[in-house]
């Protein structure tokens, strides 16, 4: 089983998600002896943007390549095949602005293609990258609660977005409050640890 380990946030040592993706990789090494783990940092190694000398894999490259259609090609392909190889991901997501970080964006923008994780069908988009377990981990300096004005969208975008890639097992480690005083921190360290005890209970499709 491959497991590939993605950590996004920009305050490294410092960082909630990279500490809390590492319990859960530790947790899942326990759990799943022998699971062949890889790693990805996002703010470390950051993709380029996705732009139009990387459009080729979306709209069907005419002709032959530039240097730089290819160069932007390779790149894509490196990080699709790493992401397409994974039987589980597990993602660092820090709340950045109501969104996710940029840096986990484009890598997300290099995976979006039609005929590898998506297709279009008469019936509307069938998603190619099923079979896959993600679990989200997700910090946040507030809290936001049901109802209130202020609707942060990582969460929704994580699940919709790699739901349309077909992946619909979608467990979250929550940890909300964290720049709201020490008690709510703990708190919201014992929450996300409850969260990977419950979020690696459930099984997994692959063995
Ligand atoms: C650039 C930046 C933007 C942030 N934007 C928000 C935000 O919109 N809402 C929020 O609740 N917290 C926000 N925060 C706080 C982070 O979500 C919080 O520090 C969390 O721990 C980040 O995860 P990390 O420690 O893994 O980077 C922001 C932090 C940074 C550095």
């Amino acid at each position: 089983m491959k497991l590939l380990h993605i950590d996004s946030s920009i305050l490294g040592a410092n960082s909630v998600s990279r500490q809390l993706t590492a319990e859960v990789v530790a947790e899942w090494q326990r759990r799943h002896p022998g699971t062949d783990v890889e790693y990805l940092d996002l703010a470390a190694e950051t993709p380029e943007h996705f732009g139009i000398d990387a459009l080729g894999v979306k709209i069907g490259q005419q002709g032959e390549p530039s240097q730089a259609q290819r160069r932007q090609n390779e790149l894509s392909e490196r990080l699709l095949t790493q992401f397409l190889a994974a039987d589980v991901l597990v993602i660092g997501v820090p709340l950045y602005n109501f969104g996710v970080p940029s840096q986990l964006k484009v890598w997300i923008d290099r995976l979006a293609q039609p005929g590898r994780t998506f297709s279009y069908t008469a019936n509307g988009p069938v998603g190619l990258a099923g079979d896959k377990t993600l679990i989200v981990v997700s910090s946040r300096g507030g809290m936001y609660p049901e109802g209130g004005a202020l609707v942060p969208q990582e969460r929704t975008f994580m699940r919709q977005m790699f739901g349309f890639m077909g992946i619909t097992d979608v467990r979250f480690v929550r940890a909300d409050g964290l720049s709201m005083g020490d008690g709510a921190r703990e708190a919201a360290f014992a929450q996300a640890r409850r969260d990977i005890q419950a979020a690696l209970a459930e099984p997994v499709a692959v063995a």
